[in-house]
């Protein structure tokens, strides 16, 4: 495996963050990184608030060193547009879906460049469990086109994961044309989800069995039929709308 295969294969998430500092070149370096990733068009209809207060990052950043939150944004390339007597489109579904793209490969190539130096990270979705109104204000976000998509939090690790999270192979990679599963690759899936070397439970497959469950699978879709809540839907539904991305529906 060269260098950059390994650095891929140790990743691994970190919740816990020791008080280490991220030194400000290192910092400097996973931005800079960060900015070469590709993008859609050469227009980079992204933006990084890099986040370092400390309160900010202790209430909803995992108490990480620093964190990073990628936002679709079409705001620079609207000013530049309208600084030259332009005026662009960017209100639908098409600009909306490329943004995320540009921000979300940005925020992988961040999360990979910090780790070759050393520095662990946390991918998180939390910012949309929060009001998001209560989000733009916090960071100042524009009213319109610009959207929180994802936070990586990071630091350095003060407490290591205690096993690695397997991976499914099966029915996720495809070749030449789309393969819909049998029913027993399904089944040889779920028996991944059961296997102690994959980490996805801390419990083993008698444990879950001893509470009622086939096994992790099972007692997953027991437990979370995949709904958010109502009002976080709806909250992101009407923000959406009106920051301009749906404004063609
Ligand atoms: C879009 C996204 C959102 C995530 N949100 C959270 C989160 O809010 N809280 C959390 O603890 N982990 C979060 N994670 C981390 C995943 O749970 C983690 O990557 C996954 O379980 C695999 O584990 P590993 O990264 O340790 O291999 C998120 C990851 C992604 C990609």
């Amino acid at each position: 495996m060269n260098k950059t295969m390994e650095t891929l294969h140790s990743m691994r998430s970190i919740r816990k963050f020791s008080d280490m500092e991220i030194e400000g070149k290192k910092l400097e370096e996973i931005l800079e990184t960060t900015l070469r990733t590709a993008n859609s068009g050469g227009r980079q209809v992204y933006s990084v608030v890099v986040v370092d207060d400390r309160k900010l990052l202790d209430e909803y950043f995992f108490k990480a060193n620093k964190a990073l939150v990628f936002c679709v944004d079409f705001n620079r390339w609207i000013d530049c547009a309208n600084h030259l007597n332009h005026s662009i489109q960017v209100g639908d579904i098409r600009g909306f879906f490329l943004g995320n793209i540009d921000a979300i490969m940005a925020s992988q190539t961040a999360i990979i460049a910090a780790k070759s130096l050393g520095i662990d990270s946390l991918a998180t979705s939390k910012l949309f469990r929060m009001e998001l109104e209560k989000v733009y204000k916090i960071l100042n976000l524009p009213d319109k086109y610009c959207f929180p998509l994802i936070s990586i939090c990071l630091g350095y690790a003060k407490e290591e994961p205690e096993h690695f999270k397997g991976r499914v192979r099966k029915g996720v990679i495809h070749y030449n044309k789309y393969q819909r599963l049998s029913s027993k690759e399904i089944e040889e899936i779920i028996d991944e989800y059961d296997k102690e070397e994959n980490h996805f439970s801390s419990l083993t497959k008698e444990d879950i069995q001893k509470e009622g469950y086939k096994g992790f699978l099972d007692k997953y879709f027991s437990n979370w039929d995949g709904s958010f809540p109502e009002e976080q839907i709806k909250d992101c539904y009407k923000k959406l709308k009106k920051v301009g991305f749906f404004e063609k529906m």
